[in-house]
């Protein structure tokens, strides 16, 4: 494994892939992130219309991909039809909405050794049989990569659970300062994954039975340095690079 990080290093997750300076949740996105030597990554996953786990952020392909609709209303081959680059910038219109294993087999093919953070966005649409889905992709093979399921829907985590899973699931939580509820903390959750007002306004968290606790939205320098200072086990943010740089600057 190529500079993996102390034991109880702050883990730095590419959010949606390196997503400062490549279009969010494509293979561009996944490779620079690789190519930056982030710990880990993180990608958001909806079914299409034909059951397949395809790589979005959004319910709708509207605001990532030339197209306009429902995930769930397209079959993989219209989704495919797509350009997922140009929104960002010309020189990515060859990139494609990519499904989960084709990050897989990315991921696979560069050794990756980090980790992977699927997060099952059934926050809005409820994706009936997305973790049996899951669960048979994963299956499949094992990875030299370490796998996190995260959603912030806490039935789709009883669900993987249920399914026998035995990677980390994590509560994902905080879109809303409101909807942060640790009293639904369950045994089975290995891991919590909080946006950062939550820890910071709190100044110390107390987590169930000592979970890691990993944030998101962590984008400026600041929140950075905070968040490496704070008992923090990992940071989602879009600037996989620049949190590199700090954490190295801060252990020198
Ligand atoms: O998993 C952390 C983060 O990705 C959650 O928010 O909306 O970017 O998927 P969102
Ligand atoms: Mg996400």
């Amino acid at each position: 494994e190529k500079n993996s990080p102390p034991q109880d290093t702050c883990l730095i997750f590419a959010h949606r892939g390196s997503k400062c300076n490549r279009p969010e949740n494509t293979l561009a996105a996944f490779q620079e992130a690789l190519h930056v030597n982030s710990d880990g990554i993180e990608l958001d996953v909806h079914l299409s219309k034909d059951n397949q786990l395809v790589v979005i952020h959004d319910e709708k392909v509207n605001r990532t991909t030339s197209g306009r609709g429902r995930v769930c209303d397209m079959t993989l081959a219209q989704l495919k039809q797509l350009d997922a680059g140009s929104w960002f910038d010309k020189a990515f219109h060859k990139e494609k909405i990519p499904t989960l294993e084709e990050v897989l087999n990315l991921l696979l093919k560069e050794n990756f050794a980090g980790y992977l953070n699927i997060e099952i966005k059934t926050d809005i649409i409820n994706y009936p049989g997305i973790e049996k889905q899951l669960f048979t992709l994963m299956n499949t093979q094992t990875f030299p990569f370490k796998v996190i399921y995260s959603s912030f829907n806490i039935n789709t985590l009883r669900n993987l659970h249920a399914l026998g899973i035995k990677d980390e699931i994590a509560y994902l939580a905080g879109k809303t300062f409101q909807r942060v509820d640790l009293t639904v903390v369950e045994r089975f959750i290995t891991s919590l994954h909080l946006k950062k007002n939550y820890v910071f306004r709190h100044k110390k968290l107390l987590a169930p039975d000592n979970k890691p606790i990993r944030l998101w939205g962590i984008h400026s320098e600041k929140d950075m340095c905070l968040a490496f200072q704070h008992n923090i086990s990992g940071i989602f943010t879009d600037f996989p690079e620049k949190a590199l740089k700090i954490r190295k600057n801060q252990s020198n």
